[in-house]
Parts: structure tokens; sequence; C-alpha cells
């Protein structure tokens, strides 16, 4: 009860006594870009590293943080991937494989994302223990589809493909991909460094799970410019970009965009850590979308960036000027791009506009 109240005054526009924090948590929400090694809790990685004798100098999460998260690092876009290195020695047992992908959707759950396309390296989770991309898939599937039913976030599947891979594990993990389909898996994303190691080398992997039916999503136009989106959307089919903010730097790129009505999943609190812009204020996100671009707004790696979505629309709301509208328009454009067939699709995006109370506009 506010003190207005409690000394028995009327209490006067009492929506202003409700946070920004608190109405924007309370926004149901759509992540389409939140990759499953990135989004690890502190807690967990210390238990499992405790029970399975990984040795470290210290159990205390306190210590565990600065390998896992960006803390006060230089921005950076290797020192960023590097985090991902140290998380692979966590993948010790089906259990703790099962857990982290459980808890993922768990902490999605809690900051009302309702619905979550969870992506992962299956290479990532295998290769320390030697298990099997096939049956690392499975827990996965298996584990998210028991913490859905549990915490009401519809979620689905992207498996990942890293950039440095060769094309017999490329094509490898597509045909994973595909093999797991009933399973909740919905597409194919490519990830890494994008500096040095081209798109279209993996072009023919890409067009052929395309053609069968999965998504594409290409990490792109993050650390490399807007001819890499280009090569994305052109070569590999991409419907939609991770990152994808240096399109802007050519106009030529920002109309195929919207010509192949390509959707851009922005991850501001990621952008700022890989040096892509210096401050959030240089942010392009305001320029993308009054170039109307169909943009979302995602968090990529919650447990490395030490965010939640939440977080993400509250620093694009006060650093970068984006308004509630806005950010309600990003919701429905990424229920409308989400990986499923357009009937879901469209009944998602029509949940959502009258979720948001945005019918009719
Ligand atoms: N893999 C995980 N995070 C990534 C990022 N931000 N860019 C490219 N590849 C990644
Ligand atoms: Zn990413």
């Amino acid at each position: 009860m506010g003190n207005a109240a409690m000394h028995g005054e009327k209490e006067e526009r009492p929506e202003l006594s409700i946070s920004l924090r608190a109405q924007l948590h309370a926004l149901s929400k759509v992540d389409l870009h939140r990759h499953l090694e990135g989004s690890l809790r502190l807690q967990t990685l210390a238990e499992i590293a405790q029970e399975h004798g990984i040795d470290l100098p210290s159990y205390d999460i306190e210590y565990l943080r600065p390998f896992v998260t960006v803390t006060d690092d230089e921005p950076d876009f290797h020192r960023f991937l590097q985090k991902f290195q140290l998380l692979r020695r966590f993948y010790t047992t089906q259990a703790a494989i099962e857990r982290v992908a459980y808890e993922a959707v768990a902490d999605a759950a809690a900051d009302n994302v309702k619905y979550l396309e969870l992506r992962f390296n299956p290479v990532a989770l295998a290769r320390a223990q030697g298990f099997s991309l096939d049956e690392v898939t499975t827990w996965v599937c298996a584990a998210v589809a028991r913490a859905q039913r549990d915490f009401g976030v519809r979620t689905n599947l992207i498996l990942q493909i890293g950039r440095d891979e060769d094309l017999d594990t490329a094509s490898y993990i597509a045909d994973v991909a595909l093999a797991h389909r009933s399973e909740g898996v919905v597409g194919l994303d490519l990830a890494g460094d994008e500096a040095r190691y081209p798109a279209r080398c993996f072009a023919a992997v890409f067009q052929r799970v395309r053609q069968e039916g999965l998504g594409v999503t290409v990490h792109a136009g993050e650390v490399g410019g807007a001819e890499n989106v280009r090569e994305a959307v052109e070569l590999l089919g991409a419907q939609r970009i991770g990152h994808g903010v240096r399109a802007i730097e050519n106009s030529e790129v920002v109309q195929l965009l919207r010509d192949c009505g390509v959707t851009l999943e922005v991850c501001p609190t990621s952008n700022l850590q890989t040096g892509v812009v210096r401050r959030f204020w240089q942010h392009p996100l305001p320029d993308m979308l009054a170039l109307n671009l169909r943009v979302t707004i995602n968090t990529d790696d919650p447990s490395i960036s030490d965010t939640t979505l939440t977080d993400e629309y509250l620093t694009v709301t006060l650093a970068m000027g984006v308004t509630l509208e806005q950010i309600k328009r990003t919701i429905v454009t990424a229920a409308e791009s989400s990986f499923q067939p357009p009937d879901e699709r469209r009944r998602l995006a029509e949940w959502f506009r009258k979720e948001l109370g945005l019918e009719g506009r």
C-alpha cells in the first residue's frame, strides 16, 4: 500500500506507482535468440563442478562469475566468445545437460517469456565427454519438453553450427536437426566468428534444411559488415538474421531485408559487450525501427551478459528512447517470425496482439 493510501488520502494515478521495470516485466514476451550455453545459472555450474570434481580453485559462485559473465571486461568479441569455452567443461553427464536445459526454460518463464526459441551447439555439449550429437539433442529436447509443460512457456529449439566447423560436421548437425523435428527442433543457426569464416561455405547445408522446412537464421552483420547479411540471405536463405545491426550501413542491404521480409534478432547488451557499439545511445535500433525493418529484441546470452529480456526492454526504453508501443510491436513481429508452421505462427501472433492490446492496429 502506498503512503497516500496509508494516510487515508485518495491515491491518484495508481499506474504511476508501478515502476517501469515492473511494467516491462509484466509484458508477455517472445525471445527468438537465446543460447542455451549462455543461459546457465552460476549456482548450477558450481554444483555440477562440485558433484563431478571439475578441477576449479574454488566452487564459490563469486569465483566462477568472471569466467562466465562479462564483468568489467573491455568490450571485445573474441573475449565474449571465449566464455563459451570454459562452459564446455560443465556438460559432464546427461543429468547435467538436462538440468541446464530445464532451468533455461524456467528462467525464461520467470521473466514472462511465453514463447521461446532456444538454440544450442550440439558439438559444444557433446565433445568434452564424447557423447554423440544425437544423444545430447535427445536429452535437450526431452528436458525442454518437460520444462514447457511445467512452466507454460511454449519452447522450440534451434541447432547451431559453428562457423569454424568443417563441412561434414555441419552437414551432420543439419541431419541431426532434421531427425529431431518431431521433438521440437524447428531451425538451424550459424554462429561464431563471421570476420574469419565466411558463411558461403555452408550455403548448400542451409539451402537443404530450408527446402526440408526448417527455419534458417544466421549470425551476421554483428562484427562483420552489411555484405555478410546479404550473403546470409541470398546464399543461405536466411529468414532471420542474428543481430544484423550493421545492415543499415548499406541501403541496398536494407532494401533486400525489406523485400524479403527478413527479421532481425537484435540483442542490445550483447552488442555492447562484443564492442559492436561503444554506447547504448549509439545503437542503431531506433534507426532500424524508423527504416521499417522487422526488428525483434532478444537476450542472446542471459548469463554471460547478466541480463534478462526485461533488462533489455528497460535498456532500449531508457537509453535509446524506444517507446512501450514500439516494444509491443517488436514482440508481435517476433511471434510472426517464429519458426512454426504458418497456422501456429498466425495464432501466436494473434494471441500476442490481443494480450498486448494491439488488436486492429
Ligand atoms: N555464439 C554465441 N554468441 C555469439 C555471438 N554474439 N555472435 C556470434 N556467435 C555467437
Ligand atoms: Zn547469438
